[in-house]
């Protein structure tokens, strides 16, 4: 059995962030938004992925690209298989990811789906596409995933479409209740946001361990499952508000955060508290203390780090030269520091996942970290992505200056 996803806004992070769970064998990338993972998805950690936003089981694969052949396919099975589903209402959506078809080609061809299953004496509901894509909030709000939901998605995988079922889509709302409704925020240390924590903390601990594997199927929504509790301890050693340290606990992790600054601490510790108030956690144990990242004694055991280091000022527009080459010293000398100071106090292998600063000078150009070249001479290994080859793994949008890098490393 295999599963498919849907990447989000960077594909990149995302398919990183599964090879690092999966491993790059398990993993067979589709055009450049989609990736199918042999895992049943049964066991696939989906609600842990920060960057893959749509979650479907693999139904068939057509000999086909052309749509009027895979309408025509799809208007024959169509009544039957919705005879498989719950009484009530059937609620139908339809989504298409590569292949040369229009938004309102697709509409008709879910009108005719309609009319077939209609004949069947079932009612139905169509999803308009307003795009060729059904989003995140069309599938939450039509109950596309619910027991009477069918949304289908094709994807074009060479000369011929794969043909998935939809099973979960990203918690928009819980991402949300995550990020806005912390008691404590602080714009100026930034807003990580949780899908981003997510990613990091996916690439610091690579291949998950099967038994500890999420099981969405066979088990009734209204039914508490006990939450994995992972007995392993990530450390966020630049933790300010704790964004990290909650997404590492909502997995399962035992979580450690330092900052050099009393306040940020405070407030860990009180979104930790909400947190622990607000969501099911399993019973993980967090510690918090003040620590400056370049000197700091961390107590053991550490067994992944997972941060977003200082990232220096914020840029609203290009600085001058000289400004840049201060701020890109500063966060280098910390940075450089940080990794020295906290070589000696891991294991060797530990694998580390750091989000540090890269200057967007121009459309797509950055200026890097001049620390990214001594990797090697610091002490560790920098892991490489089969299924990206040399590309980098950077968080950004358009307009912004300050970009995040993504940097995988292991203590040598
Ligand atoms: C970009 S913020 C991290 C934000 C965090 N990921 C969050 O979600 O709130 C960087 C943090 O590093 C802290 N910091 C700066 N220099 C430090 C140092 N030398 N040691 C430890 N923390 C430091 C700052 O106080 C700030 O909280």
């Amino acid at each position: 059995m295999q599963s498919l996803l849907v990447l989000g806004r960077q594909p990149a992070l995302g398919l990183a962030e599964i090879e690092s769970l999966y491993g790059a064998d398990k993993i067979r990338p589709v055009g450049e938004q989609v990736a199918v993972i042999d895992v049943d998805p049964c066991l696939l950690a989906f609600d842990r992925l920060g960057g893959a936003v749509k979650f479907c089981k693999i139904l068939t694969t057509l000999d086909t690209t052309n749509w009027g052949k895979i309408e025509k396919f799809l208007v024959q099975v169509s009544p039957q298989q919705s005879q498989q589903m719950p009484e009530g209402k059937m609620l139908l959506g339809l989504s298409v990811i590569g292949l040369e078809v229009s938004a309102q080609r697709i509409e008709a061809t879910g009108l005719s789906l309609k009319k077939a299953i209609r004949k069947t004496g079932r009612p139905v509901r169509l999803v308009p596409n307003k795009s060729t894509e059904l989003n995140t909030a069309q599938i939450l709000h039509n109950k596309l995933t619910g027991p009477n939901g069918w949304e289908l998605v094709f994807i074009r995988d060479g000369d011929k479409t794969i043909v998935a079922q939809t099973v979960k889509v990203q918690d928009i709302e819980s991402y949300t209740r995550r990020d806005r409704e912390r008691p404590k925020r602080d714009a100026k240390v930034g807003m990580l946001p949780p899908k981003l924590a997510q990613i990091l903390i996916n690439l610091a601990v690579g291949q998950l361990p099967e038994d500890k594997l999420e099981s969405i199927c066979e088990i009734p929504a209204d039914q508490e499952i006990p939450l994995p509790l992972l007995e392993q301890t990530i450390l966020d050693p630049f933790c300010g508000t704790g964004v990290v340290l909650q997404e590492a606990a909502l997995m399962g992790y035992h979580v450690y955060g330092t900052d050099l600054e009393p306040r940020m601490i405070d407030y860990s510790r009180a979104n930790l508290e909400w947190l622990n108030e607000k969501f099911r956690l399993a019973p993980v144990c967090s510690r918090l203390e003040v620590g400056d990242a370049t000197t700091h004694q961390w107590q053991k055991p550490i067994d992944f780090v997972a941060t977003e280091t200082y990232l220096g000022r914020p840029f609203t527009s290009t600085p001058t030269g000289e400004i840049l080459a201060q701020t890109v010293m500063d966060c280098n000398l910390i940075i450089k520091k940080f990794l020295r100071n906290i070589h000696g106090q891991i294991e060797s292998g530990t694998r580390l996942c750091i989000a540090v600063p890269a200057w967007q000078i121009r459309r797509d150009q950055f200026k890097f970290l001049p620390l990214i070249d001594q990797i090697d001479d610091l002490g560790y290994n920098r892991m490489s992505f089969e299924h990206l080859g040399n590309e980098d793994l950077l968080y950004y949008r358009e307009d912004q200056i300050v970009a995040r890098q993504l940097l995988v490393i292991s203590k040598k």
